[in-house]
This record gives C-alpha cells, structure tokens and sequence, in this order.
C-alpha cells in the first residue's frame, strides 16, 4: 500500500465533510479508546477500528502480557549506536517494525521514543535514544520514515520533559523555554520536519505547572500552530487529568479506553460551553487523517485495508540475520588493549573462560510496556559457543537481580495440560469457578485481559517444576496475601503495593521469595487472596497530588500482574567467585559478562545508583586478577560504574541486545560483525558527578531541570561535573584512524564541513565522523551540529563531507519569543567524542 503524506485542502475539507455527518455524541466517543489499545469504527462514515500497540523495539500486539511471539529488537541505545550513528539502520529497522505490525493488522506503533538521556538515572532510558538531541531526532526521522513509508504510523513519545519515572504521573518538570526548544522539543520537531511523523503521545507528567495532555503552549502553540502539523495527539495511557482543559489544550485522543474523562463529561463540557464544538472537531479530523494514513478510512465503501502477506516470520532466517547485524553494529568497544576481536580460530587465545550470571542469562530487553514475548531469546553462551566450539568454558557469576522475577516457562510444565507453563484457575468471593485455562507464561494480567462476568477474589496457579531434590528458590508477585506451597514446604507472604503509580500494578509489582526444599519435579500450587488497591481513595485522599475527581488515573482498578516465581536456588556468592578465579587461572582469556536488569532499567522506576548490582565489580575484580587477559562485556543500556576499568584489556558495551543478543555479542568479540558503535550517552566516571543527576522531585513535585542546555557532553565540556569515563560519541571499533585536512565553507545546503579520514588499520572498518560547534558566545554550549558514516577499506583514505544542520546554528531568544542565529564564529571541532579531538576549525 501506498502512504499518503501530503495532504490537500481538498482532503482536510473531504475529512471536515465527514465529521460534519456525525452527532455530537458519536464524535466524541470516537476520541477515546474502545480498549486497552483499540480505537471504535463507525459504519457511517467507513473508519476502520484502528489497532494500536507498543513499542518501541518489538510490535507486542494488543495483549499487555502473554500474547503472540512477536521479534524483539535491539535497545533503542543500539539503533541509535547502530552501525556508528546510521540512519540506514534506523530507517530498516522502522521498515521491519511496520512488517511486524503488518503480521498482526496494527495500524500505530507506540514508538519512537525520544525523550533524551537527561540524568543517567532514568529508569527508561533503554528505549530511547541519546542524550543529544540532534542525535535523537535524525534517528527518529529515519525511524519514521521506514516504518510509515510501509504505512504503519509511528507515534512521538512521551511530549515533553518526560526525562525520569520517579511519580511520574504527578511530577513537574520545570523547564526553561530555551531548554525545552533546543533540547527536548528538537526531537519531535526533526521527526516532523524530516519524516511527518503522523502520531505523537503526551507524557504523564506536567511541564512548568501544566499537565502535558493540557498542554494549549505545547500541543497547540509549538506543535500544531508554529510547526502547522497536522498529525494526532494521543494521551499516554491514563495520563489524561482533566476534561475541558485536555480537549481545550490540544489533546486529540484519550487512551486507553473505553472508560476514561472525556465521552458523556465531554459532551456535557460542550453543550456548557467550556469546549467549542469546533475543538473536537478538530480532534476529529485529526483522529480520520491518521486512519486515512494508515488505509483504515474507505467512506466511499467497504474497502478494507489489504494486509501485505509473506512476510518474515518472527524466528526466520532474515529476522535472524537482521537482529543480529544490528544489534553487533550498535555495540561499542570502550577500551581495547589490542585483545579484541577475539582470534575465532583459536591458535593464538587458548581456551575460553566465560563467566557471569549474564553470560547464562543475558538481559536482552528491558522492563514495562516496552517488554514483548519473543519466539526465543539467545544467551551469550549459547552465541560464543556456537562460534568458537569447545574453547569456551562457561561459569555462573554472582547473583544480580534486585528483585524476584516470573519463573522461566521452561522450568514449568502444567499438569493438566503437559504443556510448558501453568494451570490457572481464577474463583470469585463465593469460591465459584469463573475461569480455568492454560497459560504459557508464568505471568498473567488478572482482570485485563480476561472478560469476566464478575470480578476474580483468588487465583490458584499450579504447576509442577523441572527441578532436582533440593532447594528452591519459590515466590509471587503481585498484590494479596500468598500461599505458596510444593512438597512439604509452605511459604506464605501479604503483599501490598507501596508506589502512588498505578502503573507499578503491571511494571512493578511487590514480590517475594525464599529457599524450600523439594523433592524432583515437585508440583507447586500458589493460591492468593487478591488485593485490588483502591486508588480513588488512594490518590484523592492526597490533595498535595492535585487530582480531578475525573482523571483517568482513577479508571486503574485492573488487578495488575500475578506471576509465579521459581528458579534453582543459586549457589552462594562466594562459591561462584571462587569457581569463576578458578576457571580464568587456567584459560588463556577471560571474558566476563556483567550487567543490569530488566527490574533496574524499566519503565515505572529510576536507578538511583549507576554501580553494577550485586558483587559483579568484586567478581571482575578477582577475575581480572587471576586470568591472562580479560575482556567485560557490559550487557546494560546505559552507564554503569567501573573500578575495575585499569585491570582489565578491552570492554564491549552490548546494550540490551534482542532476541539474537547472544550471537551478536558473539559475533562482535570475534570481530565476525565489527562493533561500530558509538555512545549515544556520556559514562559519568561516579555517582553524581555528571551535569544533570536528580531525577526525583521534590517535596513540592518539582524536579527543576536547572541544567538548561548544558546536558551530556554539553555540560561536562562546560566544565559543570568532572570529565566522563568515557564520552558521548567515544568508540573504537576495530579500525584505527588519522584525520587529515578538515575544510569548512557555506555550500548549498548550509556550512559544510569535510574531512580526510584513513583507515590505518589492517581491516575495512567504519568510522563516524562528529562535527561539533563551540559558539563565540559564552553562554552557549557546545553542541554536535553535524555526523556522517563511511566505509573505508583498510588502509584507504576518504574525504567525508558532513553537513551541520541549521537547527543547532540558531538560539531561543526568550525576550522576543524567537529563534535567532547563533552570532557566527567560534569553533567547529571534529572529534571522536570530545575527549578525542583531532581537528578546530575558527569561524570567521
Ligand atoms: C507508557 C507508554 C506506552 C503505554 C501503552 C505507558 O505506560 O508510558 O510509552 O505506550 O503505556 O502501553
């Protein structure tokens, strides 16, 4: 199918001729989902009922847990990475999540995220870019691109300073005018400008005293008026807090639905007048563009949208080959003392130590909505296994999880059925049956995926184990009071839910577990007396919270999620260190994989330190200490803290990697795919020393972003915290570059810059060019203006022209309310991050 993204007056006027023909009433339900993630049709007028689903690396598809297997990207950090800054990557990557949608007739998916890597706290920043935002908007724009230009419409998100989790749903953030331009609005306007990105999300906090779905100098001012856009606004999920004042304030569509503050209290709202009735008209006419968009409005007849057929299965040979190209291009080597790539044929290295909880159980997504169920996921033993042989050697590391996580569903099998998973049996307060079914996963959502006749008071999960006689590690999570049984043993726990984030009954729900003992393939029965919060109570009941009696915040009364949890109780700390010294002694090289988890980098939670949890740093430590050579594998998002960084030869930073994340690592230690990656974000060298760091509010609810423009590498260059381990743009790869002339001049497209680079390396590798600009004015920060790829064969060289983009030449004048260029001169510096710079060029 073709996308159209033109549009003509004629067609806004055929679009305003068909909301013309429905009532009130009709309009305004079609403004709030009909579900969790679908929209309501209408007959009269031919709209399709529209599909939405996250996320951003993975199409989940319409259930929130437990739904099809669907392909698992990459981490948003190594698209962006990917391929040394690519936008070819970007743009496949778009193109294969719009065939991912096209398998499951999804017409939106909720992604790109683009909110910036402000502090390296923020829990969620595995979905999402960079740090810088011009960085952030290029690989947006190619983003959109691939995937709208296949007739999937992507979705902006969250609008705007969205930068941290903590009570996200209540937090302000304050903002100055000028940040909020250069920074945190550029991503959404160079999605706009370059790609017409077709859908954005307004966030759940508020910005400068405004709720974001309220937001008229936002959404209306900025975005639909300066930028004249003519896409939709969807709220996020239950974000939406006030009637009038959302639809007034530019917000096109309430999510998810079918409750929610909009439907009768909108209509109420107009017929009072406190919303024009051409306001949700508009909203209209937005809500039909994108269902034009996206072949879900056939006025003229029924002309359903025809789905594209034969497209790549989940776990074929292609997604393979993609996923793991991608995924390996987007890792970046950090430090390197010519240890890497490992030899693949084995003369020089020996034998291989690979040690680390991560290396058996490799961390390849991240948690919350952008969490999908993929057909497989590979371990870095299995990948490096698979290409080195019998070399490797692997070892459990310590323990590093913070908090209890669902049982693997291959260690469950139902006994009623035979089938991997569980026997789930929900009763109501009577102890009436009202629901007994199999399920594949270890977690269900009681309550929202189910269509029940009345609500559930206990669910029974029964299941038997795959596990040897001994101790077992045996819990639950979700709210109520537990019992958890199997064999002899019995453990039981009341767990509440402590957050004031509804949102925490799906992404972060209490949990529990302990050691009991087993006898082999012990069957386990786990029975709760549900919990259900009472959020109205909760939430109203604190007025510092400020919520309107009809914010849909309120609407959460779903149970949440209920997981079982069991695992073979791990071996003790010290015994895994003991047995990891013993295992690097007598190999050649070392490598050992460390990381964080989906419980630390997750939607619904910051981080509130960026060391490794657990005893990992001891783990390298005596690793290092005790091998020839030892390479760490950081399989984590976003920085973390390392003392050991002198003691070891290389590490590789690997994100998290996807479903193929194990063979890539694989592939980008032996140097088969080259880690062309280079860091989206700068690694502060310790806790708190980088230019933003706060990420909780305070007690009034606002969390100042006093950094202004000087974030990332802006502010460390300012001066403003102590220099980065390793800097934003910083990556090694496997080639070795000099740099040569630079030369500037205005071109066509604006100020040009080119560059000599050569490969002095003995491999074909791949460089990125970084042009940065330091303003003559003082009060400007430096910024990245300009980068481009280039593939240069061993020992050739090649002029690179990068091209600085216009729209980090110009300031925000908050005295007149306008852009204004940057004064001229200063310097441009080309780089390989700021801490590697080759070349200055002065500006006249
Ligand atoms: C997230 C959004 C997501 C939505 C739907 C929210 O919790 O903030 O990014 O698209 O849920 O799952």
């Amino acid at each position: 199918m073709t996308p159209r993204t033109t549009r003509s007056p004629d067609c806004t006027t055929r679009l305003a001729e068909l909301v013309g023909r429905l009532p009130l009433a009709e309009k305004v339900h079609l403004l709030t989902g009909e579900t969790a993630f679908t929209l309501p049709g209408s007959d009269r007028i031919g709209l399709a009922p529209l599909a939405f689903s996250d996320g951003p690396t993975g199409v989940r598809g319409l259930k929130f847990v437990g739904g099809d297997a669907v392909a698992l990207f990459p981490s948003a950090t190594l698209i962006a990475g990917a391929g040394a800054w690519d936008d070819g990557i970007a743009e496949e990557v778009g193109r294969m999540l719009a065939e991912e949608a096209q398998r499951q007739h999804i017409h939106v998916v909720l992604g790109p995220t683009v909110n910036l890597h402000r502090s390296p706290l923020g829990g969620r920043l595995f979905e999402a870019y960079s740090e810088d935002p011009y960085l952030t908007g290029r690989t947006a724009a190619a983003y959109v691109r691939g995937m709208q230009q296949r007739g999937t419409a992507a979705c902006l998100k969250h609008l705007v300073a969205n930068e941290s989790e903590t009570l996200r749903n209540f937090m302000d953030s304050r903002v100055s005018e000028t940040a909020l331009r250069e920074l945190y609005l550029l991503p959404f306007e160079m999605a706009v400008q370059d790609a017409g990105a077709w859908s954005m999300m307004a966030a759940y906090n508020d910005v400068n005293g405004v709720p974001a779905t309220e937001q008229d100098h936002v959404q209306n001012g900025i975005v639909k008026g300066e930028w004249g856009w003519d896409g939709l606004i969807m709220s996020d999920w239950f974000a939406t807090k006030r009637t009038a004042a959302s639809a007034n304030g530019g917000l096109d569509l309430v999510m998810p639905g079918p409750d929610g503050p909009w439907g009768d209290r909108l209509v109420a709202a107009v017929r009072a007048g406190e919303v024009a009735e051409e306001a949700v008209d508009d909203h209209v006419v937005r809500l039909l563009r994108l269902a034009d968009r996206v072949g879900g409005l056939t006025p003229e007849g029924p002309e359903p949208r025809r789905w594209a057929q034969d497209l790549p299965a989940v776990d074929s040979p292609v997604r393979q080959e993609q996923l793991r190209r991608i995924a390996a291009r987007g890792m970046t080597v950090v430090a390197n003392n010519g240890v890497l790539p490992l030899a693949a044929d084995g003369r020089a290295d020996g034998a291989v130590a690979l040690i680390g909880r991560h290396a058996i159980d490799t961390v390849d997504m991240g948690g919350g909505s952008a969490t999908v169920n993929p057909p497989y996921q590979s371990t870095v033993a299995e990948g490096l296994t698979a290409l080195l042989g019998d070399r490797v050697r692997v070892t459990d590391g310590v323990a590093v999880r913070s908090r209890p996580v669902a049982a693997d569903p291959a260690f469950l099998t139902d006994p009623a059925t035979g089938a991997p998973g569980m026997q789930v049996v929900l009763l109501a307060a009577d102890g009436t049956e009202l629901s007994r079914y199999h399920s594949d996963s270890s977690a269900i959502s009681i309550g929202r995926d189910d269509d029940l006749d009345q609500d559930p008071a206990t669910a029974v999960l029964t299941t038997t184990l795959a596990n040897d006689a001994g101790p077992v590690l045996l819990g639950a999570i979700g709210a109520g009071a537990w019992t958890v049984a199997g064999g002899a043993g019995e453990i039981t726990a009341r767990l509440r839910f402590a957050g004031k984030d509804p949102g925490e009954t799906m992404l972060r729900p209490p949990a529990f577990a302990g050691t009991v003992d087993l006898p082999a393939a012990a069957t386990v029965t786990a029975t709760v007396a549900l919990d259900p919060v009472d959020w109205r109570e909760l939430l109203l009941g604190d007025p510092a919270l400020g919520l309107a009696e009809e914010s849909h915040l309120l609407d959460m009364t779903a149970l949440g999620l209920t997981a079982l949890v069991a695992a073979p109780a791990p071996r003790p700390d010290d015994e895994l260190i003991a047995a990891a010294e013993a295992a690097a002694a007598s190999a050649g090289t070392a490598v050992v994989v460390v990381g964080l988890t989906e419980e630390d980098e997750t939607e619904a939670a910051d981080k509130q330190t960026l060391a490794l949890p657990g005893r990992q740093d001891e783990l390298v430590a005596r690793v290092a200490a005790a091998a020839g050579r030892t390479v760490v594998v950081v399989n984590a998002a976003t920085p973390v803290l390392m003392p050991w960084l002198a003691e070891v030869d290389a590490v590789l930073v690997a994100g998290l990697p996807g479903q193929e994340g194990g063979h890539a690592v694989a592939a980008a230690l032996t140097g088969a795919l080259e880690p062309a990656g280079r860091l989206v974000t700068s690694w502060p060298a310790a806790d708190g020393a980088a230019p933003a760091w706060d990420v909780v509010p305070g007690e009034d609810l606002v969390l100042p972003y006093d950094d202004g423009t000087f974030i990332g590498h802006r502010g460390y260059h300012a001066g403003h915290a102590p220099a980065p381990l390793f800097w934003f743009g910083h990556g090694l790869g496997y080639g070795t570059w000099e740099y040569g002339t630079v030369q500037a001049h205005e071109g066509g497209a604006g100020l040009e810059v080119t560059v000599e680079v050569t490969n002095t390396s003995a491999r074909d590798s791949r460089e990125t060019v970084q042009v940065y600009l330091e303003p003559a004015e003082e009060d400007q920060p430096i910024r990245l203006v300009g980068y481009r790829g280039a593939d240069v064969a061993a020992g050739a060289a090649a002029v690179v022209p990068v091209t600085c983009d216009d729209r980090l030449l110009r300031r925000w004048d908050e005295a007149t309310g306008t852009w204004a260029p940057l004064a001229g001169g200063g310097e441009l510096v080309v780089a390989r991050g700021l801490g590697d710079v080759r070349a200055r060029v002065s500006l006249a």
